[in-house]
């Protein structure tokens, strides 16, 4: 993998992003309309992170815009959290042809974006949407069936997998562990 230590020298998210929207690290922009960068309060304690924009996404910009963004904000709604209260980001922020997953050499080349978001914003707690997000953040070879719901500590920022809501749009049996999740997600938002 390559890393990008220049990314010191972009020291809050607005010069990041004006940097990442010119990137060309991998093949993905080539298809996409443009960089979906991430959205939310910069400050935020809690930070989501999906896997990579879809159509929708691609189209205005912003992440989880879509049928999948409506659910996340519905489950969120259900624990009373806002999306105005979390960060929203992806791990791949260019849309892969045909809503596939990104390969291993397009997340790579994006997770330094997705590092240097997190290391600006700070958050207390982050999210990881479905097994790419789970893998880059908790274990390459986590499975998010196995390890959804767990709390895991990287420094001081705690770390819960959960089901992507993609999934329980295709599997409803997986509602109850997302939102038993949830539960326990906004318990320690509490306390935080
Ligand atoms: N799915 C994701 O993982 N991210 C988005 O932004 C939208 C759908």
């Amino acid at each position: 993998m390559k890393w990008l230590p220049l990314l010191d020298q972009y020291d809050d998210l607005a010069n990041l992003q004006q940097y990442c929207s010119q990137c060309r690290r991998c093949g993905l922009r080539d298809n996409a309309r443009g960089v979906v960068f991430g959205d939310g309060d910069p400050g935020a304690r809690l930070m989501f992170v999906g896997e990579a924009p879809g159509a929708d996404e691609d189209r205005l910009g912003k992440p989880f815009v879509g049928a999948a963004g409506q659910l996340l904000e519905k489950i969120m709604g259900s624990v009373e959290l806002q999306r105005s209260d979390v960060y929203i980001a992806n791990i791949a922020k260019c849309r892969p042809p045909g809503n596939r997953l990104p390969n291993q050499e397009e997340a790579e080349a994006c997770f330094v974006y997705l590092v240097r978001q997190i290391e600006l914003i700070q958050p207390r707690m982050i999210v990881c949407l479905g097994g790419l997000a789970t893998q880059y953040l908790v274990h390459k070879d986590a499975r998010v069936t196995l390890v959804r719901g767990n709390v895991y500590e990287k420094g001081s920022i705690k770390i819960i997998p959960t089901f992507h809501p993609s999934a329980i749009l295709r599997d409803a049996n997986k509602k109850k562990p997302v939102w038993d999740d949830f539960k326990k997600i906004k318990e320690l938002y509490d306390q935080t």
